[in-house]
């Protein structure tokens, strides 16, 4: 703690989830674990902190969902905000204030953030093509255009962004672009816009961040800020022509409204100013710090683009740390809402009713802090029944179920100390430090670890000691032993609090304690003998196979529902129009595949020596993954001759032959019927 610097007052945010469907473990491994346990640790400390979480309401996934659905947005938004309000609570996420971006005092306070920059001249107006959509009269921003990703070739990249190979795309890139509303090509439209000149605010940002904020910040953000600055910065549009968000409040800006990525983090400081009419302090006071979690899809926007916006502003603070996480995976696969392929919160609490701490134990052991990390419901058994249960529950447990039976549940006398009592107090005294060590560097796993070390020393002490072993011979032995296993215990319901808060509470139950500071976390003598302690309550309960089979099974058949829906997937939609000229000029034959090969260091293409009639060429085609060379070798196929040809890979390939795709991706070969010979003109 001695090298932090001294801050008058906290204030913590969590990323504002999207209020278009339930959350999942990803959201709470990722954000909301570790800003609970922070701001905990905070509390204990005495510390005068805030917790800011809030849904974030507007943004084109909603109004898309909300036009499937045949509902309004608001509609959307009531729905899934109090869905995600409940999982908070029900998992102890100890927020001040649970806000959402809908409401007015939001409106209000992202309106006069942009009107007070648009005042100072801080915005570029600029009018630019944007893709619209004529059959329904829509400007088509950001997910309401869909098309092919130009980086990787995924055929379902949005407007803003591609989540394939998480790249942030401008829409005009898209190739084959297509409306989701009406599912036509768009065309280009003028438009007027307001845009962030984040290009002017590269020197600035290369000081702060590169220069200022080199080694207290996590290396990921670190190195994500890096490569955004190093590829220069371009200005970012901060409005879209859309109906539903915070409108843009200036003189002909009608029909538009602010890029939901410029309100969202303004809900911030919306809900501090709801919370409390103290609010400024909170924002705007040097002494005050500012620390954002969030996940690392959000990290240019909160280490960038809002940074940038508060400076322009100029009457805010920056955040010191933004100590963003990777991504948690789910039995291998990327968590995905539309794939379902997730453990949502709600429907872990109907399974597994009482058990909240489980699984944020389970999610801050395997934070995935420093890289992305795997969900594993095997793991989630081991890490309950060998961990919570084998260690601490056990220990807790072994403890106030013998001070009962021996010693009638009231906490024994603490007698002479032998060369193992002193060892282990002294370990007891320096755990504290080790954990706040751990939090104030954004380290929780190791924190955690920390934490669980003190119940294995608790363990460890108990099972060398054998007090059930010794009550006869020696009473006033195992009346030390169990005073001192008490202490552990009572330790325990401190350190633990920050991480596992439902069972600090159990455990402070049994042991008729109050809630401790932390400073309190080094008393070491907590309970005087005499004290009465309360009947045992189990903490953990042992998970068994059938529980976790089903959880594996239940994503099993998610799997095969989403292959079912895949194989299902409806045929491409049509082209435009050709006149029949433009088809006589490909000059298609019948040929046959005499020679074929994989070509090497490539995984799908294959070169292949082909009898076209006209003569014997070369022709380099995608279809290794669907064909081994010997089962191709001898099919008569079509094959467009007067392609020009083109080089692959340092093989020039003379022409292409015609596949079938089905719309699952897999190819097949367009075959003549028989008494076809090759050179024969298809038409
Ligand atoms: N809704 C965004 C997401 O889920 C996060 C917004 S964070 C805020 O990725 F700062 F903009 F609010
Ligand atoms: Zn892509």
């Amino acid at each position: 703690m001695t090298d932090q610097p001294v801050y008058k007052r906290y204030t913590v945010t969590s990323a504002l989830p999207y209020a278009n469907g339930p959350i999942h473990i990803g959201h709470l491994a990722g954000v909301y674990v570790p800003a609970d346990i922070y701001v905990r640790f905070l509390r204990m400390n005495g510390e005068d902190v805030v917790f800011i979480g809030g849904s974030d309401e507007h943004g084109v996934p909603i109004t898309i969902k909300a036009l499937q659905q045949g509902v309004s947005p608001q509609d959307i938004v009531d729905k899934y905000h109090g869905i995600i309000k409940k999982s908070f609570e029900d998992f102890g996420i100890s927020f001040d204030i649970y806000s959402r971006t809908s409401n007015k005092v939001h409106h209000e306070t992202a309106s006069e953030f942009f009107r007070k920059m648009y005042d100072a001249g801080q915005f570029i107006e600029k009018v630019s093509q944007q893709y619209y959509d004529e059959a329904t009269g829509h400007f088509l921003a950001d997910r309401y255009i869909t098309g092919t990703c130009p980086h990787c070739g995924n055929e379902r990249a949005y407007g803003d962004q591609c989540e394939n190979c998480g790249t942030s795309i401008n829409a005009t890139d898209l190739i084959n672009p297509k409306s989701v509303l009406s599912g036509n090509p768009p065309v280009l439209r003028e438009t007027k816009h307001w845009f962030l000149p984040l290009d002017q605010y590269e020197p600035w940002l290369r000081e702060w961040i590169l220069e200022g904020h080199k080694d207290d910040w996590k290396s990921n953000v670190y190195g994500q800020c890096k490569s955004w600055i190093d590829q220069g910065l371009q200005p970012r549009a901060v409005t879209r022509d859309l109906d539903w968000g915070v409108k843009v409040p200036v003189e002909g800006a009608a029909g538009k409204v602010l890029y939901v990525w410029f309100d969202a983090p303004i809900g911030y400081i919306s809900a501090t100013k709801e919370l409390t009419p103290d609010w400024e302090k909170y924002w705007k006071d040097k002494e005050t710090k500012l620390v954002h979690f969030i996940g690392k899809d959000n990290i240019v926007f909160h280490c960038i683009i809002f940074p940038s916006m508060l400076k322009g502003e100029g009457t805010y603070i920056l955040p010191e740390n933004v100590p963003a996480n990777e991504f948690l995976n789910l039995e291998g696969d990327k968590i995905s809402t539309s794939r379902n392929w997730a453990v949502w919160l709600h429907e872990y609490l109907e399974d597994f009713p009482g058990k909240q701490d489980v699984l944020r134990y389970v999610l801050t052991a395997n934070a995935p802090e420093a890289k992305d990390n795997d969900f594993t419901w095997k793991d989630f058994q081991t890490r309950n029944n060998s961990e919570l249960v084998a260690i601490l529950g056990n220990f807790v447990n072994r403890t106030i179920v013998l001070t009962e039976k021996f010693f009638l549940g009231r906490v024994p006398e603490q007698g002479a100390l032998t060369e193992l009592d002193r060892a282990a107090f002294e370990e007891m005294a320096l755990i504290p430090g080790r954990i706040a060590d751990s939090i104030h560097h954004y380290r929780f796993r190791e924190a955690l670890a920390e934490m669980m070390n003190l119940a294995r020393l608790g363990n460890k002490y108990l099972t060398e000691n054998e007090p059930w072993k010794l009550f006869k011979s020696d009473p006033a032995r195992v009346a030390t032993i169990l005073n001192l296993s008490l202490q552990i215990c009572a330790q325990l319901s401190i350190v633990g609090e920050p991480f596992l808060p439902f069972t600090a509470a159990k455990i402070r139950t049994m042991l008729n304690l109050p809630q401790f500071s932390w400073a309190d976390a080094t008393l070491l003598n907590w309970l005087r003998a005499g004290d009465p302690i309360n009947t045992p309550e189990l903490l953990f309960d042992k998970i068994e196979y059938p529980a976790i089979e089903a959880q594996v099974q239940r994503l099993l058949n998610t799997k095969e529902a989403n292959a079912a829906v895949q194989s299902k997937s409806p045929v491409k939609p049509g082209k435009e129009a050709i006149q029949y000229d433009d088809f006589s000029r490909m000059d298609i034959r019948a040929g046959t595949i005499l020679e074929a090969e994989r070509v090497p260091k490539t995984d799908k293409l294959m070169k292949l020596k082909i009898d076209t009639g006209l003569d014997q060429r070369t022709v380099v085609s995608g279809i290794a993954h669907f064909f081994s060379p010997a089962e191709v070798i001898g099919k008569q196929v079509c094959i467009l001759v007067n392609l020009a040809p083109r080089k692959l890979k340092g093989i020039d390939s003379q022409g292409m032959i015609l596949m079938a795709e089905n719309p699952d991706g897999t190819l097949l070969f367009v075959t003549p019927a028989e008494g076809t010979l090759n050179g024969a003109d298809v038409k």
